[in-house]
């Protein structure tokens, strides 16, 4: 694939919220899932209730295999605009692990 990275929005992502073009946010990169739908192993409802949203939380909740995380990179059109990623600030107090 190309190594050009298309930035989207949001508001642009959120159109692309059924069968007809499905789109999930994971970990801020963008992956257009329509081809997938059938062969998804968890099946298409899961994908479509959250197409054209941020899928990043439910992904890591199944625990998906390094086999998914490889499918996954055939479906990416590219990433979250710089300024509407999800920030991952450390905490000012509190102990930090890493
Ligand atoms: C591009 C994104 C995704 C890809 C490529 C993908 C791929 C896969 C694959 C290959 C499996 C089989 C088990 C494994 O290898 O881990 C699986 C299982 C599953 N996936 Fe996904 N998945 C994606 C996104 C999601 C999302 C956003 C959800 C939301 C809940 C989800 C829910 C599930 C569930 C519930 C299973 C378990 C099915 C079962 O074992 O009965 N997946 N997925």
């Amino acid at each position: 694939m190309s190594g050009e990275r298309k930035l989207f929005s949001k508001e642009e992502i959120k159109q692309h919220n059924d069968g007809r073009s499905c789109w999930l946010i994971i970990h801020d990169k963008v992956y257009d899932v329509t081809e997938f739908l059938e062969e998804h192993p968890g099946g298409e409802e899961v994908l479509l209730e959250l197409a054209g949203s941020d899928g990043s939380e439910s992904f890591e909740d199944v625990g998906h295999s390094t086999d998914a995380r490889e499918i996954m990179e055939k479906y990416l059109v590219g990433e979250l605009k710089e300024e509407e990623r999800v920030k991952k600030e450390p905490k000012k107090d509190g102990c930090q692990l890493m």
